[in-house]
């Protein structure tokens, strides 16, 4: 399995490096790493945070201004080093290159180090959802309907079940990235993506049969410019860069497995298109469904959890629609988190030469530490608040609306001043160059001044009204 990374020398390590053993084998992991807790759990709840309508355009226009060529930029830059993210910014050090991209280096590191916070937080979440598993499974044998409040109310009083869970799911995560790239990533995520896809999608249509679409697709689409924060900006940014896994290194990790005859620029599109038509139909479906529940808020963490349930469970086929769902979402938790694991895992490997599964269970161990913090705001540390925030919701916003803009903003300018215009025309322009020329232009305007103008602008918003809270 050789892999050429043209443009550079090839060395040992690069000729040894894996590759996706056919192209469906990047679609799949890129898509399932896009997918997950962020188009279902976050987005809806986000969006009710801001208002619904305007918000969502807001969303959608920047994952195509802002996600999109990020996302094309740090495939780019993978395939272009054949190496993970802290690697490719070691290589960018030694050529000649400007200060902005010597003065960046340290992004690398902290999108490592954030994709490790961010999968100890990732994994509570994903353990709650084992929760609804495990509590549907039980009302399926004993014969009882549970409910969604029962469910959530035992994990927000347990810290520690959550911990339990937490380390499950953690424990699965490491089984899967320690099986490698061809023999447990594409096979497990290929098999749990379309089932997720089939089952939003279907949920969706028989949603929508409910009164309450009618005003759930008003919230979802009509835009009401006067409900947005001057933070809505940076959220913005922060959940696309989160949802299609830019900013973390991920995307580079992948893009240095692609194979040479792959048009980076269309695979972008696709997962960016694929990723927004799933969080656009879940929030749908969660509104509508919130709508007819009536007494919910729209803007908590615990949204999915307290209207969907009950939604599934008054379904005909009821508990075995709900576990069927729960268990679906699950995998796409999971594989979203084999994408944050794997990620830190070949980093480290690459750079310590320390064997894949010592640095698995390292990372693992690592994030359920980091992990407490989050499974214990809703119990032990629940006096813990700022500005009516537990401390989930202050590590949720301080890792998505600061850090991982941060981290965007960086690698746009490394993308932009740290490759070539030779590097990134052979992995941009297919062979067709005339239709691809324009976009080629659009996507080098974008990362050097389109995608840090908007995020230096976007936190100047959200200092602003840190300073000013209206
Ligand atoms: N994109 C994932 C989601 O929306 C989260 C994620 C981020 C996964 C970064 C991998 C890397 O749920």
């Amino acid at each position: 399995m050789e892999m050429k990374a043209p443009g550079t020398k090839e060395t040992d390590e690069q000729k040894q490096r894996s590759e996706w053993s056919s192209r469906l084998g990047f679609y799949l992991a890129a898509i399932g790493s896009a997918c997950g807790l962020g188009n279902l759990w976050r987005f809806p709840y986000i969006a009710g945070q801001n208002g619904g309508g305007a918000f969502v355009l807001l969303y959608v226009l920047l994952a195509l201004v802002v996600g999109l060529p990020l996302l094309i930029g740090e495939l780019i830059l993978g395939k272009t080093s054949g190496r993970g993210v802290l690697a490719s910014m070691r290589q960018l050090q030694k050529t000649d290159s400007v200060w902005i991209v010597k003065s960046f280096r340290w992004i690398g590191r902290l999108a490592v180090v954030l994709s490790m916070v961010i999968l100890s937080y990732y994994a509570v979440i994903s353990g709650w959802v084992l929760h609804f598993v495990t509590q549907m499974l039980v009302g399926l044998v004993t014969g009882t309907k549970p409910s969604s409040k029962t469910m959530m109310d035992l994990l927000v009083d347990n810290g520690w079940l959550q911990i339990l869970l937490a380390s499950v799911h953690l424990l699965f995560t490491v089984t899967v990235v320690l099986k490698g790239v061809q023999q447990g990533l594409e096979k497990a995520i290929g098999f749990m993506m379309p089932i997720f896809g089939i089952l939003v999608v279907g949920l969706l249509t028989q949603a929508m049969s409910l009164p309450s679409s009618v005003e759930a697709l008003r919230f979802m689409f009509y835009p009401d410019f006067s409900k947005l924060t001057m933070s809505s900006l940076i959220q913005a940014i922060g959940h696309v860069c989160f949802t299609l896994s830019v900013g973390f290194g991920t995307m580079v990790t992948f893009g240095s497995y692609m194979r040479d005859d792959e048009n980076i620029p269309a695979a972008g599109f696709r997962v960016t298109f694929l990723d927004t038509f799933i969080s656009l139909a879940s929030g749908l479906l969660i509104f509508t469904v919130a709508f007819q529940a009536t007494s919910t808020s729209f803007s908590d963490p615990s949204l999915l959890f307290e209207v969907l349930p009950n939604f599934l469970l008054d379904m005909p086929g009821g508990i075995l629609f709900g576990i069927l769902f729960f268990i679906s979402l699950y995998l796409a938790a999971l594989g979203a988190s084999i994408g944050l694991l794997e990620v830190i895992v070949a980093n480290i490997e690459e750079r310590t030469k320390k064997n894949r599964r010592f640095s698995a269970w390292i990372c693992a161990v690592i994030s359920l530490i980091l992990s407490v913090i989050p499974a214990l705001s809703s119990s032990s540390f629940k006096n813990l608040r700022y500005n009516g925030r537990g401390l989930l919701e202050i590590l949720d916003n301080v890792l998505i609306n600061w850090i991982l803009p941060l981290i965007a903003l960086g690698m746009s300018l490394i993308i932009s001043y740290g490759l070539s215009k030779v590097q990134k025309e052979r992995f941009f322009l297919s062979a067709n160059q005339v239709e691809t020329e324009a976009l080629f232009s659009h996507w080098r305007f974008s990362t050097r001044w389109l995608i840090p103008g908007l995020i230096i602008f976007a936190f100047l918003l959200q200092i602003l009204r840190s300073a000013w809270p209206s």
